[in-house]
């Protein structure tokens, strides 16, 4: 019995094997991304490296091992092209991070912003990009900017929370302590047939993203005794309902709540489903991807949209860098804070 027991276990593995993907069922195969000597088959497994790497790695740094399966499939989080970037899935794309500038304020072609401003900088020198040589720790916290990288956010043993996000305790081998849980979150299919990032299919953001970003970021944005904006708060009725009219510039109180969703604008709510395209209630929240997105983009702060442009339609215009396709598709659109607040009532430019 035990011997047909153990059988079955062996051959639900070997299926297992080939039907789970690399992580799944928590710790993928080891050597996917450890290299024990340094050597197979008499030849160097990093050929870079001749004395081998730290945490007995394949590539020099923890995101050049990611980023061998992660940069161009897999969600490809690191594009080739910083004109051309992959199908968005949620998350941003560390290939702005080699901008020359992503100012498309006024006067930007001529007063440029780094790409080390687009987002997180991650240490992969496979990729030509190493720790932020502006912001040398967490804003409104204390991680250090020179250990940053996928496995400081992702947990590469693998684990069961949304996008193997690291939980609560020790992260990147000890180096720090996340006080707070992983986001509940449902994301969408990395899968090529999975489809970009679009209104009606969208990571579906359900609580807790604010205060996981504050295990880094402190109270930063969201602490009720500073005057910052509120992150992880509820909208409250009045936002709420600006939200769900709001169909754009030309359009101020023209939406409805059951189409409202904006993928460029999301909320937290556990109602959101990945598919679902129905605007915010009172009780929804706010939350720091609201306005940014987790890993770059090519405005600066990762800003889902450039938070100094005054036209949408004007991105990348003075910067010659990726333009953020305009949701609304409409050359009067205004910066998209107004999603929630609606400031921009007579803004259209009537020729
Ligand atoms: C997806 C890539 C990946 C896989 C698969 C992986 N590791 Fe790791 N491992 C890392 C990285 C990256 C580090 C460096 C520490 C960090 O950045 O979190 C590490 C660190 C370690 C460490 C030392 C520090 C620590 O965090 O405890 C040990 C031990 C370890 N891995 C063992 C294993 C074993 C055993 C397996 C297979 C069961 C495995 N790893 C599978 C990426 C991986
Ligand atoms: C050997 C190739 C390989 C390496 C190396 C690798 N991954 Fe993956 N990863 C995959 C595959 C395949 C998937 C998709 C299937 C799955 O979820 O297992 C995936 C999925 C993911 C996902 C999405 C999981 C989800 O729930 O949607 C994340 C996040 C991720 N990997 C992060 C990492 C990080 C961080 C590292 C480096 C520490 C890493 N990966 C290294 C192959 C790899
Ligand atoms: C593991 C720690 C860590 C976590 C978790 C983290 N950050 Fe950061 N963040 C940093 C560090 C370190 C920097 C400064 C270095 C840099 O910009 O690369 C930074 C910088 C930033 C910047 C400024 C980028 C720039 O260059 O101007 C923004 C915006 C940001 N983080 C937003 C977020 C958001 C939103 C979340 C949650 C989705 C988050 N962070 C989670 C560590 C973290
Ligand atoms: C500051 C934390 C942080 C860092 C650093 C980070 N990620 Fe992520 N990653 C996230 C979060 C949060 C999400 C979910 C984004 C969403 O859906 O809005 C995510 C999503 C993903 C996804 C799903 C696809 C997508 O674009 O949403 C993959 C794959 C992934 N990350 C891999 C990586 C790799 C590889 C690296 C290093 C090159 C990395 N991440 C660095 C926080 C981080
Ligand atoms: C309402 C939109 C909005 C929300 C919500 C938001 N941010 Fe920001 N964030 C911005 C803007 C705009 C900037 C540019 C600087 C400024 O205006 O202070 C910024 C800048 C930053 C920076 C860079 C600061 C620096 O000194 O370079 C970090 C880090 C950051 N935000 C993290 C967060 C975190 C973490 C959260 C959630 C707790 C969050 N943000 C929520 C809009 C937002
Ligand atoms: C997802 C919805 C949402 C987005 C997007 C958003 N806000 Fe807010 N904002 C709120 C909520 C909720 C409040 C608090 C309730 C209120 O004051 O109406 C708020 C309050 C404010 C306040 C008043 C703060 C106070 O102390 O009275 C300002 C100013 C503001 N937001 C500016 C912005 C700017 C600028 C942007 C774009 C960078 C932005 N908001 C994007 C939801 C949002």
């Amino acid at each position: 019995m035990r011997k047909l027991l153990l059988l079955v276990g062996a051959l639900c593995f070997a299926i297992g094997g080939n039907a789970f993907a690399f992580h799944d069922a928590g710790v993928a195969d080891c050597a996917g991304c450890h290299t024990m000597h340094n050597s197979e088959g008499g030849k160097l497994v990093d050929p870079d490296s001749p004395d081998g790497n730290p945490w007995l790695l394949k590539d020099a740094t923890p995101s050049d091992v990611c980023l061998s399966c992660h940069a161009s499939r897999q969600g490809a989080v690191f594009g080739t092209d910083p004109l051309a970037p992959p199908p968005e899935k949620g998350g941003g794309n560390f290939v702005f991070l080699l901008e020359d500038n992503i100012n498309d304020g006024h006067g930007g072609a001529t007063s440029p912003i780094s790409g080390d401003a687009a987002g997180h900088n991650i240490d992969a020198p496979s990729r030509g990009v190493g720790p932020d040589g502006t912001l040398l720790k967490a804003p409104g916290g204390d991680f250090p900017s020179s250990s940053l990288g996928c496995s400081s956010c992702h947990d590469p043993h693998g684990n069961t929370s949304f996008r193997l996000l690291y939980g609560t305790g020790d992260v990147q081998d000890g180096l720090y302590t996340f006080a707070n849980p992983a986001p509940e979150a449902v994301g969408i299919s990395l899968s090529s047939g999975g489809g970009a990032e679009a209104n009606g299919n969208h990571t579906a953001y359900l609580s807790g993203m604010s205060g996981w970003c504050g295990n880094c970021h402190g109270d930063f944005h969201n602490n009720a005794a500073k005057m910052v904006h509120p992150s992880g708060e509820a909208l409250g009725g009045t936002v709420a309902n600006i939200y769900n009219l709001y169909n754009g510039t030309v359009d101020i109180t023209g939406g409805n709540q059951a189409m409202a969703y904006l993928a460029a604008v999301p909320f937290e709510d556990p109602s959101v489903t990945t598919t679902s395209t129905a605007g915010p209630s009172a009780t929804s929240k706010v939350m720091c991807l609201s306005c940014h997105r987790a890993h770059a983009t090519s405005a600066p702060n990762a800003g889902r949209w450039d938070f100094n442009m005054t036209l949408v339609a004007e991105d990348g215009m003075e910067s010659g860098s990726y333009a953020i396709p305009n949701p609304y598709n409409n050359p009067n659109q205004r910066s998209l804070c107004n999603k929630c607040h609606a400031k921009d009532v007579n803004d259209e430019i009537i020729p």
